[in-house]
Parts: C-alpha cells; structure tokens; sequence
C-alpha cells in the first residue's frame, strides 16, 4: 500500500509517499516569510500553505513515480488551526477524488513513529519527541498505545532554543545556528539543570538563567554560552530517558522531532552502548510528511478509515 502523506501543521509545507519498502519520496518547503519576524506568524503560515500544497503533493507523487497512490493521509492536529485547515482538507479532496481511503494523522504520533522507517523498531519502546512545540518522553506500547512518562512543565527544548537564540541574537530557528556556534564554543558556565517533580522536563529556569548570566557586566562569549546551554538541555534530556529505561525496564529509544537533528544530542545518545537508540536522520527530525504517510499507512494496514467529517484537532494529544 502506497500512502501519500501532507502536512501543513507549522511553517513546513511537505508532502511524502511511503510504501512497503519505505520513504518513496519526501518533499518538504520551509516557509522563509517567517524569519524577519523570529517566529512564526500563524496567518501566513496559512496563505503559504495555501499557494504551495497542491504543488508540494503533486511533486511527492512524481518523486515516488506514482499517478496516484492507493490512500491518503493528512495532519489533523496539534498545529495552527489556519494551517492545519489548508492540508487536512486538501489531502481529503484528494482522496475523495480518486476514491481511496483517507486518514487523519496526529503530528505528533507521526513523530513518534518515525524512526521505524530507519530500521527495525518494534513496540514497546521509549519515545522521545523534542520539537519546537512539544518534549514528551511516551513509553510507545502499540500502535495507538502511548502513555506519556514525562513532559515538560513549562517551555519545549526546542522553544528554549529558539528562545537561547534571540537571547543571542542568532535569529530563528533557533535550534541550528545554536548549534553551529557552540561547535566554537567550550561549556564554560555550570547553567542549572532544572527538573519538574511533576512533569520531568522543565525547560524555563533554563532560559533565565541564560538571560541573567548575559546580564553580567562580564558574561562568557557567546560561543560558550552556547555550548554550555546545548550541554544542558541535552543533560537534561538524557536524564529523563535514563529515569525512564530506570522505570519501565526497556532499553529501545527512539528520539525524533527537530531537536533530535541536534549533533550533541546526536552523539550523546548513540555513545551509549547500554541502549539501543534510534535517530531518523538529520533532514526527517524536523517536519516532514513521510511521518505522516507512515503512521496514516500503520492505521490504514491495522483497518482504520476517517470520516471526510473529521475536524482539525489544534490541542490534540496522541
Ligand atoms: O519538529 P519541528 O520541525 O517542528 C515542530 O513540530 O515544532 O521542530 C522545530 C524545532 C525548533 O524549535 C528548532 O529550533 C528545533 O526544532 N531544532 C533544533 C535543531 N534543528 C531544529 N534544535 C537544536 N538543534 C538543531 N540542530
Ligand atoms: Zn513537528
């Protein structure tokens, strides 16, 4: 079964097929008209979407070779409402139109599932999700099955990156010219590695304590406030999973969402013999749609069909 997948939950506009053999293709186009304002303007996201899906899917399909695939499945949620109500109901015309089935996919499952397409992965595993908006740690005990073990209390590693950055004045994202500075850089200052009773991740204390150390009359160059930041966030991430491989007993990780494209992190994790990680490469951390053909085709394959009826889900939770 050949799914195509669209999704149109933030500032990505990206369409994928994937088939049994995997990603048949993996179209993605960031949407540039963000950046002078450092963060994303929910309209515009929109109105991009809008000017760029039908090419976007269309490109997906001739990538993979395919008139038409055999279902569809589109981002219903969590995201911005206005750009989740371009790709939801197109890939639903889609499949209307030529009569295959179609599936709502939440973003964040299509995360989550995604670094099955890497190799073998099977249930249960720890997942870890790290994006922009989101940072959950799920035990992943079947498709559909993920009772979360942390998240965070307050901001998302990746909003604290982005956050750190303009702090720096770096510009948005965050995340990369974070990490290419700190390759500069040396963590010379012992920042606090904050945790919440509660919830586990708390990335806010974080942040200001970055904003007060830059408020010294003598703070460390940026380059080692950089690093020092990266090496705690990715401290505190660690931390959690071993708390949690400590707790269930399982040993598979599988980490994705657009701070999973950091190297630190990156090297980190896969330095560590006691655990099995799994790490979908660099460009299928951040937002894409062969996520979303995935997990759509895992829903359809285990019998699962949509209504045309069905909402956008702007809070959902997988
Ligand atoms: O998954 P994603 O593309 O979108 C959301 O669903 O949020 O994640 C985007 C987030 C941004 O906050 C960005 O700064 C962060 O991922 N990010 C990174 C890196 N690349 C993207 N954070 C750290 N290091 C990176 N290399
Ligand atoms: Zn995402």
């Amino acid at each position: 079964m050949y799914v195509l997948g669209i999704e149109t939950s933030c500032d990505e506009t990206a369409a994928g097929v994937v088939g049994p053999e995997g990603v048949r293709s993996d179209v993605v186009h960031t949407q540039r008209v963000h950046e002078e304002y450092l963060g994303v303007v929910p309209e515009l996201a929109a109105r991009a979407h809008l000017d760029r899906v039908a090419v976007t899917a269309r490109a997906a399909l001739d990538c993979a070779g395919l008139e038409r695939p055999d279902a569809v499945a589109a981002t219903a949620g969590p995201g911005l409402v206005g750009a989740l109500l371009v790709g939801l109901p197109f890939g639903k015309a889609l499949a209307l139109g030529w009569g295959v089935p179609f599936v709502a996919v939440n973003h964040l499952e299509g995360h989550l599932l995604s670094p099955m397409l890497e190799g073998d992965l099977d249930f249960p595993f720890l997942a870890l999700v790290v994006s922009g908006g989101h940072t959950t740690l799920y035990l992943a005990e079947a498709l559909g099955r993920y009772p979360v073990l942390a998240t965070t209390a307050d901001d998302a590693a990746g909003e604290a990156f982005d956050k750190v950055a303009r702090l720096l004045g770096l510009g948005y994202p965050g995340g990369p010219r974070i990490e290419r500075l700190a390759r500069e850089g040396r963590p010379t200052v012992d920042f606090p590695r904050p945790r919440s009773r509660r919830h586990g991740f708390s990335f806010s204390g974080l942040k200001t304590a970055v904003r007060t150390h830059l408020q010294q009359p003598d703070p460390a160059p940026p380059e080692d406030v950089a690093a020092s930041f990266q090496q705690a966030v990715v401290d505190v991430l660690e931390r959690e999973i071993d708390r949690a491989v400590e707790r269930t007993g399982v040993r598979t990780v599988a980490v994705s969402g657009g701070v999973a494209a950091n190297g630190a992190l990156r090297e980190r994790l896969l330095a560590r013999t006691d655990l099995r990680v799994l790490l979908p490469p660099r460009s299928r951390c951040t937002d894409n749609a062969s996520m979303i053909a995935h997990a759509g085709r895992l829903h359809l394959l285990a019998g699962r069909r949509d209504r045309m009826d069905h909402p956008v889900r702007p809070s959902w939770t997988p």
